[in-house]
């Protein structure tokens, strides 16, 4: 009792002796601070930035001579702490609102189409169908792909629905870091739903039931049917369960503490799937409508859910990014949030494009390489025999690895020279060093980037006080 007391006391007398502690009352000290920070960054503590900000609320001269300059500052701080170790769990999505806010919003039908956050009914029951008997391993992936031919499944599609089972290459879905995924597309006049099972890993073996789906809405039409201008995105995700081998409930994952932005920053990700996950032609073709149908949405918005100009600079202006990523431009900017992120997490999506998947920068990597390839080696093929072989090698992803499979088939079929293929494999070496040097440079210079940006127009008006 007596501590107790000690602590309430304690806590009253800190808490006035910091209304009156406001240190932001003039222009000259408003614009040393957010100098000094931006100096020291990213070696600041962005809660004592909030703080320092905040017991300023409510005095006159902060509000007259700090509040609208420091409010870049303060704004990006506020996502960092999201966006650092240890962000708040009612945050988890990394959106502006708390989850919950941010997730109930999207149902609102005076403001989004009906229906748009829905796993549809018939989904339910075709998963239902397909998984009586054990939900596990090798037998599971099975039925997923012989219930490709059911014909419930085939009145779905003539609706123009579609369905790819295919591995990740990058990210292990919790809880058991599963990369098999399938994945839904179930098209509409106002929005489309993309939704994405997390399938039982039978590569390595997992007797697991699975739990999580990957929801995202393209919403194209506002409530009053007209058609917007930007295309805007609503993310979020669901857990299933199952009982007795039968889905039973599908849940809203209202706790989730996975940011959608940190890896979806431009929006929609094309998918590039691991070599050969992706089983039939009938497959393929599907891999490539999904991927070009994710491309016609053109830019994406965020439907206010986050606003990416508090998240930092549009980064990589010196290594060509900000050409097309940036505001204003085709995709959205790399920015310190995502970056930043990306490593905490230990699934950074840049490294990933620019030495893996070689699909960033474009002009550097695959485009490049694959004009460099037809013109080579079209000189001692039929042209039929080639462009077919060409074809199988960089039809729907861009991955490396694939290429070199590619290019190591069509040696052993006689269709490349020796020199040729060496030729070709030194060429992708090339690319995934030259990659990785652009990323290192982007890296070393992104926290100067995000500096000079805190500091640009720091001007708080005409020093007068
Ligand atoms: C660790 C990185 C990462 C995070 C975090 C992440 N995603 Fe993804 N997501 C991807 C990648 C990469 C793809 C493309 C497929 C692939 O290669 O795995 C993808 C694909 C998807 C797809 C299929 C459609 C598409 O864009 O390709 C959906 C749906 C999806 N994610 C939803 C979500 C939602 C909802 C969240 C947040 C709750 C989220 N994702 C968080 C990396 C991530
Ligand atoms: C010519 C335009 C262009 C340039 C230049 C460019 N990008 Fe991209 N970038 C795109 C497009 C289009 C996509 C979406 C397609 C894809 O993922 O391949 C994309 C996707 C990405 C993604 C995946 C996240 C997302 O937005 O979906 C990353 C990461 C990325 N680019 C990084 C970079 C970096 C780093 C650079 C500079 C070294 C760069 N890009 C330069 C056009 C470009």
């Amino acid at each position: 009792m007596v501590r107790n007391g000690l602590i309430a006391v304690a806590v009253l007398f800190t808490q006035q002796a910091f209304a009156q502690d406001c240190q932001l009352t003039t222009k000259t000290s408003c614009e040393s601070f957010i100098n000094s920070k931006a100096d020291s960054f990213p070696n600041v503590n962005f809660r004592d930035i909030r703080e320092d900000v905040e017991q300023c609320n409510g005095n006159a001269q902060f509000e007259a001579n700090c509040g609208t300059c420091v409010q870049k500052l303060y704004r990006f701080a506020g996502e960092q702490i999201k966006y650092g170790r240890g962000g708040s769990r009612a945050y988890g999505m990394g959106m502006t609102k708390p989850n919950n806010q941010y997730l109930a919003e999207q149902e609102d039908t005076t403001r989004y189409p009906a229906g748009m956050m829905k796993i549809p009914e018939e989904l339910i029951s075709i998963e239902n169908e397909s998984m009586t008997g054990t939900v596990t391993s090798a037998a599971y992936w099975e039925m997923f792909r012989t219930d490709f031919v059911s014909e419930k499944w085939q009145a779905l599609e003539a609706k123009g629905w579609k369905r790819l089972v295919y591995y990740s290459r990058t990210v292990p879905n919790p809880p058991f870091s599963s990369m098999r995924r399938l994945l839904f597309f179930v098209p509409g006049d106002s929005y489309d739903r993309w939704i994405q099972f997390t399938l039982p890993d039978v590569t390595r073996n997992r007797e697991a039931n699975e739990q999580l789906v990957d929801f995202i809405a393209v919403q194209k039409k506002a409530v009053d049917g007209t058609r917007l201008a930007e295309t805007q995105l609503h993310f979020r995700q669901y857990t299933r369960r199952y009982n007795a081998g039968i889905l039973s409930q599908i849940d809203l994952r209202s706790g989730t503490g996975d940011k959608c932005y940190s890896c979806h920053p431009g929006g929609m990700r094309p998918l590039s799937p691991e070599v050969a996950s992706v089983m039939s032609t009938d497959q393929l073709n599907v891999l490539d409508f999904f991927n070009e149908t994710m491309k016609s949405y053109g830019k994406q918005g965020w439907a206010g859910g986050l606003n990416v100009e508090d998240h930092g600079p549009a980064l990589g202006k010196d290594v060509g990014c900000t050409r097309c990523h940036g505001k204003g431009k085709e995709r959205g900017p790399i920015t310190w949030s995502f970056l930043n992120y990306a490593k905490i997490m230990g699934i950074n999506s840049t490294l990933h494009k620019m030495t893996q998947d070689l699909s960033m920068p474009p002009d550097m990597t695959t485009v490049a390489f694959k004009e460099s390839l037809r013109k080579l080696s079209h000189q001692n093929l039929p042209a039929d025999e080639w462009e077919q072989m060409f074809k199988s090698i960089t039809s729907s992803s861009n991955q490396y690895s694939r290429f070199e499979a590619g290019i190591l088939e069509a040696h052993s079929r006689n269709l490349l020279s020796t020199a040729q293929k060496d030729s070709f494999i030194k060429h992708i070496k090339e690319m995934v060093s030259a990659g990785r040097k652009t990323y290192e440079v982007l890296d070393a210079g992104a926290a100067k980037e995000v500096r000079d940006w805190l500091k640009d127009d720091v001007s708080c008006g005409p020093a007068g006080n």
